[in-house]
């Protein structure tokens, strides 16, 4: 495999060796020496479309973990403002001697189309709506190292789920390690199609909160969205808004998670967030490591 465009090619043993050799990298980068000279001959640019904090620094702190020499593109301030193509843009880059691409876009499909077109490796750091391959990989990660094997386990994916990336790239991850998946949001908002691939789909927080041992809490997209605030961000808040006191009620251990950036207040108040049952920062300190596994793999191809 020369690119990872997405999950849902993925084998179950592919997502084993990654978060296997994520486990590997964790343990390097939390040594007083946090290098390993693995990508030490190879360029890397993070070619970013679209706005990012987690990620696109994740992969940087990822690649110069690996010893690789790295340049970043966005596309506010490029010469895309003047009308240049995304090929032409990628294919200018790869002319400096470039060997992976990093790509962030808003199109669906726009890693897929590089991948054919181009000699590089390509890494989806997000396509629009469609898939966010790392964040699934990392979430797992996260997950399996609070709770073992995922076989069995329930998670429930709460929130925007019809223009989330991050949303469909868990559902493939997490059906494929054998954990059980549901979906709590506004009939509005879920995809009609999710219950025919095995989603169990809830439009009570509470039940679903009852139901699921980890909550991936997702945020509403409001940039993506044709109807513009329907629900709007009160009634959100209102009728799936996640607080301390709901997670507390349970009387068990829950798992909260969330890809960010929160809308704190809005799909999660504040002492949910920063509370004992959140491992959102952990899931951000996972991302270091798990990227370099999925550069380290594919520099191997
Ligand atoms: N989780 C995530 O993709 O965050 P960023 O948009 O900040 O990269």
């Amino acid at each position: 495999v020369r690119h990872l465009l997405g999950i849902k090619n993925l084998t179950e043993n592919d997502i084993h060796t990654i978060l296997d050799t994520a486990s590997q990298f964790k343990d390097v980068i939390n040594r007083p020496i946090k290098k390993v000279p693995s990508l030490r001959d190879i360029t890397i640019a993070n070619v970013f479309f679209e706005n990012s904090t987690r990620t696109r620094l994740s992969f940087e702190l990822a690649e110069k973990r690996l010893s690789a020499d790295v340049v970043n593109f966005s596309a506010s301030g490029s010469s895309v403002k003047k009308g240049e193509t995304l090929l032409d843009t990628v294919n200018n880059i790869l002319a400096m001697k470039v060997d992976m691409i990093v790509m962030r876009h808003s199109s669906p499909g726009a890693p897929h189309y590089l991948s054919g077109k181009i000699p590089a490796n390509v890494v989806n750091a997000g396509d629009g709506t469609h898939e966010h391959p790392t964040q699934a990989l990392l979430d797992a990660f996260s997950m399996r190292e609070k709770l073992g094997d995922l076989a069995g386990k329930k998670i429930a994916i709460i929130g925007d789920i019809l223009h989330s990336r991050v949303a469909l790239s868990n559902i493939f991850c997490l059906q494929k390690l054998g954990a059980e998946v549901m979906v709590c949001g506004p009939t509005t908002l879920i995809p009609k199609y999710l219950p025919e691939i095995g989603v169990r789909v809830s439009h009570q927080v509470k039940e679903a909160l009852e139901w699921c041992d980890v909550a991936n809490v997702l945020r509403i997209q409001l940039e993506r969205q044709q109807i513009k605030y329907f629900p709007s961000l009160r009634e959100y808040s209102l009728y799936f808004g996640i607080t301390k006191a709901m997670l507390d009620n349970l009387n068990r251990e829950i798992v909260l998670m969330h890809p960010g950036p929160i809308n704190r207040g809005v799909e999660l108040s504040s002492d949910a967030a920063d509370s004992s049952h959140s491992i959102i920062l952990n899931q951000v300190e996972n991302g270091v490591a798990v990227r370099m596994a999925v550069l380290y793999l594919l520099a191997q191809q």
